[in-house]
């Protein structure tokens, strides 16, 4: 007999919403790193209203069922209003999930936040763009600068890393001058590092000449952008792994 009740069954068999919009205004993705299930959730939004939104998931049926349920509870509202969407609610919607299934009702929640986040980013002016590792992806925002468009111009771009320290750099064979040359920089920035043909940085924290807390580049880059850190990705990381990056 199955786990589930007659609402979870009813959804996951004829899940709503599924599918993707090639022109979104915000795409958020979640993984859950204990089962290894993903979700991606696409919104357009006009005036401050979710018009359309769509999921896809590789996940179990209590994820399908809640990206389906979430999905239609959102549709129509208020962007700030779908954020206050609860975990409970969903839940509830579903009529019930069992208790080792709640958490799945956590990454359409997740997915839906950083759909609108990304939606508030992009108004921003800022343009995501994804690191995609063998094992993980990563996502950041470039700034609408004249390099950060040359950078965006070259994509998508393949190529193998190298580590120093908590930094990573690899080649994306781009010849460009820096109009804000620095060496301090921030933890989660990217920058263009000019030498060695060209390359994209990440700093994920200390670089071999840091100190005092400041994390200091090899020599002269220029911050293009921000991502969003994940501690211990630059850790699963070694030289000569391959990197992907594309627009998102
Ligand atoms: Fe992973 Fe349900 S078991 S989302």
């Amino acid at each position: 007999m199955s786990q589930y009740g007659n609402g979870v069954m009813e959804h996951f068999t004829n899940p709503r919403n599924v599918g993707e919009i090639k022109d979104a205004d915000g795409v958020g993705t979640v993984g859950n790193p204990v089962c290894g299930d993903i979700m991606r959730i696409y919104i357009k939004v006009e005036d401050e209203r979710i018009k359309e939104i769509k999921f896809k998931t590789f996940g179990c049926a209590a994820a399908i069922a809640s990206g389906s349920v979430l999905t239609e509870m959102v549709k129509g509202k208020a962007v700030d209003e779908a954020l206050k969407v609860t975990r409970e609610q969903i839940i509830g919607k579903l009529g019930g999930l069992p208790r080792q299934k709640r958490h799945c009702s956590i990454l359409a929640q997740d997915a839906l936040k950083k759909a609108i986040d990304d939606y508030h980013a992009r108004k921003k002016g800022l343009i995501p763009i994804r690191f995609v590792f063998e094992s993980t992806s990563l996502k950041g925002y470039v700034k609408p600068t004249s390099l950060a468009q040359k950078i965006l111009r070259v994509l998508p771009v393949e190529a193998k890393i190298e580590k120093w320290g908590e930094e990573i750099y690899f080649p994306i064979n781009l010849k460009a001058d820096l109009q804000n040359p620095q060496t301090e920089v921030e933890k989660g920035d990217i920058a263009f590092w000019p030498d060695e043909g060209g390359c994209l940085c990440l700093f994920f924290g200390a670089t071999p000449i840091s100190k005092e807390g400041k994390i200091v580049a090899y020599s002269d880059v220029e911050v293009v952008g921000s991502f969003t850190i994940e501690p211990m990705l630059v850790r699963m990381l070694s030289d000569g792994d391959g990197v992907r990056v594309e627009r998102e």
